[in-house]
């Protein structure tokens, strides 16, 4: 293997530049030459995302949020012409490998890519963490401690005016940062899709804590889980007390990577480009009992996370 490339694709994650520089300088130090396409496969399709990187091209990058690639969510990659015209214009290049950073849907794209003889390699990067095969993306853990640092700030202005507050937090389909950002800053109240809630329990739970004189209450709502607005007006109709809702948003895709993200995507791209190098394809890095490791993109495109019922019960049993 003489040339590979990269592309970031999906919503960008903090640690994916971390990624991007150990990719880029892992090839070139193996021998390689690396070409970045930027735009993710939008990028890839049109034909004008193709730059070539050399070892300073990735400096004083490590410690910004987003991607240097810039990235995309292009559903192109589901159709079978358009499927082909990427692959033919990856050979035109003489690119005979492809990392590909992103989500469970760039997975899928890079995995049809590897059916028609480009060999590939995913990285997970996405805040939500939702992808079956790895305990975490890169990504999360920063996303996790900005949405502690809002509870924090929450935290000083709800108990100031004795309120209730609701933060609507991200995760598309999923409560993974819901989760464990609600047990790590000890929400009263933990609402995640994969759960069903009752409105009554919650604000059961709302009023224990105002009986022992609890000065605020928070409640994490993932973003699936529930309408933030409908749940605000259930909870007064209930309860007589000041609630307020903040919907935390894009904050939490950006900022500067924590050391988690940081180490976890300058291992995975060193990985990436190695598999490549040992012949690998069809392949992500992932984290299984802590260690990184080749998990089957399969194992992502045709399976889904378990959501972890017991933490989220520990959630719960500590906020009582
Ligand atoms: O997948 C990452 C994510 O931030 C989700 O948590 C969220 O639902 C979605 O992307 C938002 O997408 P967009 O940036 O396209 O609005």
């Amino acid at each position: 293997m003489k040339k590979i490339a990269l592309l970031s694709s999906g919503g960008d994650a903090p640690g994916m530049n971390a990624a991007i520089r150990a990719i880029v300088r892992r090839g070139i130090n193996k021998g390689l030459s690396v070409q970045g396409i930027q735009r993710g496969f939008a990028g890839l399709l049109n034909g004008n995302g193709f730059i070539d990187f050399e070892m300073g091209s990735v400096a004083d990058i490590i410690h910004r949020g987003g991607t240097i690639l810039l990235t995309a969510r292009e559903q192109g990659m589901f159709d079978a012409a358009f499927r082909k015209k990427a692959v033919k214009r990856l050979k035109e290049e003489g690119i005979e490998g492809l990392v590909v950073i992103g989500g469970d849907g760039s997975f899928q794209g890079a995995n049809a890519l590897g059916e028609l003889g480009i060999k590939v390699i995913g990285i997970p990067g996405t805040i939500d963490n939702d992808i079956n095969g790895t305990e975490q993306t890169i990504g999360f853990d920063t996303a996790v401690n900005t949405i502690l640092d809002a509870v924090n700030r929450l935290r000083d202005t709800a108990t100031s005016h004795e309120r209730i507050f609701i933060l609507e937090v991200m995760g598309r389909k999923t409560g993974y940062l819901a989760l464990s950002a609600g047990l790590a800053g000890g929400a009263e109240s933990i609402l995640v899709p994969e759960i069903e809630f009752d409105i009554d329990e919650v604000c059961d739970r709302l009023m224990r804590g105002i009986e022992r004189l609890k000065a605020h209450s928070i409640i994490l709502v993932a973003e699936g889980a529930a309408d933030v607005f409908k749940l605000n007006g259930e909870i007064k109709k209930r309860i007589k007390a000041e609630v307020r809702v903040t919907v935390l948003g894009h904050i939490q895709r950006g900022g500067s990577p924590s050391a988690v993200d940081r180490l976890m995507g300058s291992r995975m791209g060193a990985m990436a480009v190695d598999l490549l190098l040992e012949g690998k394809s069809g392949y992500f890095t992932g984290v299984v009992d802590g260690e990184i490791v080749p998990v089957l993109l399969d194992l992502c495109i045709n399976g889904n996370k378990i959501f972890p019922d017991e933490l989220y019960k520990l959630a719960l049993d500590l906020a009582r």
